[in-house]
């Protein structure tokens, strides 16, 4: 499980901290950052696959041309903060701390190249590019390597500590290839590689569900794709069909009360709902909220889901009532071992639903008057957040601009806005 992501020089964040749950929320303005925080996922999700960094920034093409992983938005340049040298990523995850930075390579026009990487477990060094002294960097100007090295290393002169690993892609899925890597440890180096390559970066477009699939496709794409198969396939499992029909009538009471799943004579499968009229619709006919709806009860009751799950937007097309019985399922899933979600959202009402664990892992982002950089905060700890949010619910301290308000107070702008906010609750404008 993935605890914390610290983002230094990254797009708009100067040096800032966002908290990891099994199910965090970020909320803020529009241009605050968040999608800038689901890039920095998507660069270590990147990472995690084993690109270089110019695949994981600019995206990567199989044989045929074909996007087999589409670049981070933005020009290549805007991946670093304006002005700025390089970016650092430092992810927990369980007793891991993996860190790495890169900038522009000043040799290759583009191109970027790792100056500085280490893996930790707890304060136990794994790999690092820095010597145990810490002042000497092993990167090689020039010749586009760096050196890993573990254990003490006390000096360059101890050639025998470090395997020898391309500059322009993270040493993570460089290292356990290498022969001279000690054998005890691989086994982080795989463990965080696979915590950081097993995330899925959600972006449902009900018109791809309602395309039909060929039997097999049991995986749904991150656009919805394969929908008529994967349900077909929980279908198949009378105990998981049940639970699916159980959520089904509850969220959606009108619309879906069973499926079938006619064929085409391609062999294709396409998806019918039976209404509660005894209608029968086609996947065609749907409504968009119904259909997303669909796609991510297909996700979160499919065979043991894990790994991150990165929803923009959860909220998107799905009226108020639904999102309730969405969030607690998330909320009841992601109690489970092994499985993450991360959404960001606009919706007061979705935030004021949230339990007190989630409440404790939703952040706020934010850009203060005059600032060109974003903080990101978790919102329990601004000052008198959890009475707040008995007293107004947490939605209305977000439709009403407090958190706003309350994080100027805290980063030290605005006394008399301040006052307000420990007064009423609210901002005053
Ligand atoms: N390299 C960079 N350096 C500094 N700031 C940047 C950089 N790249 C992007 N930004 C800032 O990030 C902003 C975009 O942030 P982002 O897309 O994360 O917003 P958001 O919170 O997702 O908003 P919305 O709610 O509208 O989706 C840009 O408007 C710009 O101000
Ligand atoms: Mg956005």
């Amino acid at each position: 499980m993935i605890t914390s992501v610290r983002l230094v020089n990254f797009k708009n964040f100067a040096d800032e901290t966002l908290r990891v749950g099994p199910f965090t929320v970020i909320v803020g303005a529009n241009a605050s950052g968040k999608s800038n925080i689901r890039d920095a996922f998507r660069f270590l999700h990147g990472v995690g696959r084993g690109y270089t960094l110019a695949e994981s920034i600019g995206g990567k093409y199989g044989v045929g041309g074909q996007i087999e992983w589409a670049g981070i938005r933005g020009t290549m340049d805007e991946i670093i903060r304006f002005n700025q040298p390089s970016v650092l990523c430092q992810v927990e995850v369980e007793d891991f701390t993996y860190t790495i930075r890169f900038g522009r390579d000043e040799d290759r026009a583009g191109a970027f190249q790792v100056t500085e990487e280490r893996l930790k477990h707890i304060a136990n060094r794994i790999y690092s590019t820095q010597t145990e002294r810490g002042d000497l960097y092993s990167l090689r100007p020039g010749d586009g390597e760096l050196l890993l090295h573990w254990d003490k290393v006390i000096s360059p002169s101890e050639v025998n500590n470090y395997v020898k690993v391309r500059a322009d892609q993270p040493g993570l899925s460089q290292f356990q290839r290498k022969e001279r890597a000690p054998d005890k440890h691989r086994p982080c180096t795989e463990r965080v590689t696979q915590a950081l390559g097993n995330m899925r970066f959600l972006d449902l477009d009900p018109q791809r569900m309602r395309e039909p699939a060929f039997p097999g496709q049991t995986v749904l794409g991150d656009r919805g794709e394969h929908l008529p198969t994967v349900l077909q396939a929980i279908c198949e499992d009378s105990q998981r069909k049940e639970t699916l029909v159980a959520w089904i009538s509850e969220l959606t009471p009108m619309d879906v009360r069973d499926f079938e799943f006619p064929t085409d004579p391609s062999g294709r499968v396409h998806l019918a709902f039976l209404e509660a009229n005894g209608r029968k619709v086609s996947a065609y006919a749907a409504s968009d909220g119904t259909l997303r709806l669909l796609a991510m009860l297909a996700l979160l009751l499919g065979p043991d889901p894990n790994g991150l799950y990165f929803f923009e937007e959860i909220d998107n097309g799905i009226h108020p009532a639904r999102q309730w019985l969405l969030l607690e399922l998330i909320q009841k899933q992601t109690a489970k071992q092994g499985f993450q979600v991360i959404t960001t959202t606009h919706s007061p009402d979705l935030l004021t639903m949230v339990n007190d664990e989630t409440f404790k892992n939703t952040s706020v982002v934010c850009r203060l008057e005059d600032a060109d950089d974003a903080i990101i905060r978790p919102v329990a700890e601004l000052p008198r957040a959890g009475e707040l949010r008995k007293s107004q619910g947490l939605g209305n301290l977000l439709s009403g601009g407090w958190m706003e308000t309350a994080l100027a107070f805290t980063e030290g702008y605005d006394e008399g806005e301040a006052q307000a906010v420990g007064r009423t609750g609210r901002a005053s404008h």
